[in-house]
């Protein structure tokens, strides 16, 4: 059923608290929800309650302490379906008692009460809780919850949300736990965790005062490689409350890994539960980049408290308005832990990467979305990381203290609430007596808007004349395409490359920098400086908007920019452009040379970077980083991602040939040691190896050999990374040095997997097909899943896209089982084969037909969903 954001009711209930019991058992487990609800004065009189329930069995119900008759005799008025249970005819305040069975050790889907590694776990966001229990399982039914936990001795630990508050025997080998939580929640924040686990505590003192106990647990043996995490963990709890004042509201903080999990992590209060990929990780099993991961995932989830769970979404619309939000509260914290100018490279890039296509494919839709059928399909990177890039703009234009000032307000006026985006920002306008009706746009409308900058010339050469406007593409979602607030970030470099100060008018101070917020279709902008005419404009800097800019900069300008722009963002940018420029003439004409005229050019600037001293070397490393192949298949029509791949191995190696005196500190020993010691000096280092095999080195390939078994996971997968698409000799070696090495560690093995199935000379079909019978692989597990068949269809084109369809079929036939097991999990990994729009014609009649095959065979609304708007 289709639902739609506009019919949203308020509920006819709420539900004041309620008491849960879970008596898990090896082949069932039985929960009774006993809730002491109250009509709700906002909603229609009369209306029955509804609790939702879902894949579970009702064996009891009971309201006000009398026993009613369930199956054929239920009396009038109780309705139950495979959806839920409507009771009508309550009072306006009742206690209703309803029993119900579950089976967890069958649930594959990882929604609700299942098993991971021999612990039993949750996971009730958006709507999961429905399948443990009856219960209004909607975000703005907020209530407080006790939970009493009976299960086996055999798992010695029994957590829930809150507070422990009893522990018991009953008889020999059976235990209880009662948990109390005093802050209302809705019920996706509820989570138990029933296993032998073991567990390492850190204390915590906040700001005021209030004495925490930090806790992680992990599978038996793990404890060693949760340092990392419980240091993000710290690092996080200070961060926030230095930044929003904002302090933890409980006496223990719970983090759990598990290793079945369908996302990152999730932020259930004071028991957050995490895949275990992001929390156990040290430099040895880790790369430097899982390690920031793992640090941002910990950051994201603990933020949640506040920004989630104190205030929270009053209907799954409303999603962005807690996500959007703790994406961008986790982007500024990793900016302050790292280097900013790096980190928002590396957050732009995942934009474009990710959210840029779902905005040109048939899944576009909205930051918050207008209708949905399942609501699952709605964990997006437009939802998350468009959502974060809009709540950037806003706090940009309302600057650092008034965005604080809007986020002070909005928790004083809705802490404990369910509240909408407009709430939010309401609370931001107000609190700035400003009037922000113009960012609405950004809530209501799907797809990139393009930003076109033009120069003319003004009436002399003291005068720049801009002419800027904005388009709003057509997309999917068919939402209005009104002109939007765009923030334009802009400064000016002489031909020395130095900062110039301009004026936006003749009366107005100079200015190095200046943000223009354009609010029309068009504008002309006047720019006013001694030799305007001949400075070099800096556009968009540090990507102050989610557009594509479309200027007029010569590739002389882009190479001034990457070279001088005190801007590290529009120096990196400059180069992505200037490297997909190459990228995309090799695709558009393979047979014809490389230019290697301007690739000298290009190779002259990239030296200039590399050997400057005054430039991290996680920059340096960034320069020479080439854009994803997503990003570039929106600079060619039709694209055509084998051939752009290609032209990326080819643009790699010609690029690599002119820089082979930079490439030489990975050769040598001495040299790459110094560069290992420090984490920038390794993503350096990775990319340099990479390049000398590109580059065809004789010494290269004992380099590969020599890092992939380096003690530090970085160098190790560097050399993976370098030698996994080049038909060198040592390619294999590298590639089972590091199985056989790591086989027993199913966590890091994972990457092994990956590189496998992205090769381009040796992940073919039969090989996923070898990798999905290897004895670290498990179906049941979306990680797996993930690294074979997810990391086949971003990072291998050349055989996922093949000529002959076979890696559509292929796929397909995957996800048709999938969606058996986890449907959730399936229609995630449907997306890269529903995006068909941009392929030859050819392509997409191959998509189409492997797309109808799945469409009949899909079981799930997950899926269906997902696959019937690629097919309309
Ligand atoms: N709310 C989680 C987060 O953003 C993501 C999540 C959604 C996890 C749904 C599980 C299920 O941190
Ligand atoms: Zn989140």
């Amino acid at each position: 059923m289709l639902k739609r954001r506009q019919d949203y009711q308020p509920p006819a209930f709420l539900v004041i608290s309620v008491f849960i019991t879970i008596d898990i058992k090896d082949d069932a487990t039985d929960v009774t929800t006993k809730l002491a609800v109250r009509r709700n004065p906002d909603a229609a009189a009369d209306t029955p309650l509804w609790l939702d329930g879902q894949n579970i069995e009702l064996t009891r119900l009971a309201i006000d302490s009398v026993e009613l008759p369930i199956g054929q005799d239920m009396p009038d008025g109780v309705d139950v379906s495979d959806h839920g249970l409507s009771v009508a005819g309550l009072a306006d305040e009742a206690v209703v008692e309803v029993q119900s069975r579950c089976y967890p050790q069958d649930n594959t889907a990882l929604e609700g009460l299942y098993l991971s590694g021999g612990m039993y776990c949750t996971q009730c966001e958006p709507e999961g809780f429905r399948r443990i229990g009856y219960f209004p399982d909607r975000p703005d039914v907020m209530s407080v919850f006790t939970v009493r936990i009976e299960a086996s001795t055999a798992f010695p630990q029994i957590l829930s949300n809150g507070n422990l508050i009893e522990t018991g025997a009953v008889g020999a080998d059976r235990h209880f736990a009662v948990w109390h939580d005093p802050h209302p929640k809705p019920s996706y924040l509820f989570a138990i965790v029933v296993g032998d686990l073991d567990c390492v505590t850190s204390p915590y003192v906040t700001a005021s005062g209030r004495a925490v106990d930090l806790k992680i647990y992990v599978e038996k043996g793990n404890a060693e490689l949760t340092a990392h995490a419980m240091d993000s963990l710290i690092r996080s709890m200070r961060w926030d409350e230095q930044e929003y004042g904002l302090e933890y509201d409980l006496d223990l903080f719970q983090i759990v890994a598990v290793s079945h999990f369908n996302m990152g992590a999730m932020e259930n209060k004071g028991l957050n539960i995490f895949n275990s990929k992001f929390v156990l990780a040290d430099t040895a099993t880790a790369t430097d980049d899982d390690l920031h991961r793992v640090e941002s995932i910990v950051a994201h989830e603990y933020f949640h408290n506040w920004t989630g769970n104190r205030v929270t979404c009053r209907d799954w619309f409303q999603l962005t308005l807690k996500e959007g939000l703790t994406v961008f509260r986790d982007q500024c914290f990793s900016a302050d832990m790292h280097d900013a100018g790096v980190q928002r490279a590396n957050d732009v890039a995942l934009l474009r990467a990710a959210q840029f296509p779902e905005d040109r494919g048939p899944t576009a839709h909205p930051i918050r979305p207008e209708t949905y059928k399942e609501i699952n399909n709605f964990y997006t990177a437009t939802v998350y990381e468009k959502g974060a890039e809009v709540i950037r703009m806003l706090a940009g234009f309302l600057g650092k203290d008034g965005f604080r000032k809007g986020m002070d307000l909005y928790f004083a006026r809705h802490d404990g609430h369910a509240v909408t985006c407009d709430d939010f920002l309401a609370a931001m306008a107000d609190a700035n007596n400003v009037n922000l009706d113009g960012f609405q746009g950004w809530y209501q409308q799907a797809g990139t808007p393009q930003l076109r900058v033009r120069r003319h010339a003004g009436d002399d050469v003291s005068q720049l004349l801009l002419s800027l406007s904005q388009q709003i593409p057509d997309t999917a979602a068919q939402t209005p395409r009104n002109a939007l607030p765009i923030s334009l970030r802009l400064a000016f470099l002489d031909q020395q490359g130095k900062i110039v100060p301009t004026r936006l008018a003749t009366d107005a101070a100079a200015q190095d920098e200046h943000v223009i917020l354009l609010t029309e279709e068009h504008l002309e902008q006047r720019i006013y400086a001694p030799q305007a005419a001949n400075l070099t404009p800096s556009i968009l800097r540090n990507f102050s908007a989610p557009v594509v800019v479309d200027d007029d900069l010569s590739p002389d300008e882009r190479r001034h920019i990457m070279r001088y722009d005190t801007d590290l963002f529009n120096r990196w940018d400059s180069a992505q452009t200037l490297v997909s420029d190459e990228i995309l003439a090799i695709a558009a004409d393979p047979q014809a040379a490389v230019n290697s005229d301007r690739i000298a050019a290009l190779a002259d600037g990239v030296s200039h970077i590399l050997d400057d001293p005054n430039c991290l070397d996680y920059f340096k490393a960034a320069i020479v980083t080439l854009p994803a192949i997503s990003v570039l298949e929106s600079r060619m029509k039709p694209a055509d991602p084998v051939a752009l791949f290609n032209a990326r191995l080819a643009f790699e190696a010609a690029l690599a040939q002119q820089l082979h005196g930079h490439y030489q500190a990975a050769l040598d020993p001495k040299k790459s040691a110094q560069l290992a010691d420090t984490a920038g000096g390794r993503a350096l280092l990775n990319r340099l190896l990479a390049l000398a095999v590109a580059a065809g080195d004789a010494q290269a390939d004992e380099r590969a050999m020599a890092h992939v078994l380096d003690s530090n996971m970085t160098v190790s997968q560097g050399a993976l990374a370098a030698v996994n698409n080049r038909p060198t000799v040592v390619r294999e070696s590298v590639l089972s040095a590091f199985h056989d090495r790591w086989q027993d560690n199913a966590l890091v093995l994972e990457k092994w997997f990956s590189f496998e199935s992205m090769s381009c000379i040796s992940g073919r079909i039969e090989r996923l097909q070898e990798l999905m019978q290897h004895p670290a692989f498990d179906p049941k597990n979306p990680n797996k899943l993930r690294v074979v068949l997810g990391a086949f269809m971003s990072g291998n084109p050349v055989r996922f896209y093949a000529e002959d369809g076979s890696g559509f079929e292929f796929i397909a036939g995957c996800l048709i089982d999938i969606d058996k097991r986890n449907p959730q999990l399936a229609a995630r990994m449907a997306l890269p084969l529903t995006r068909i729009g941009a392929y030859s014609e050819q392509r997409q009649q191959q998509m189409r037909t492997v797309l109808k095959t799945v469409q009949a065979a899909a079981q799930s609304n997950d899926l269906s969903e997902v696959i019937d708007k690629a097919l309309v």
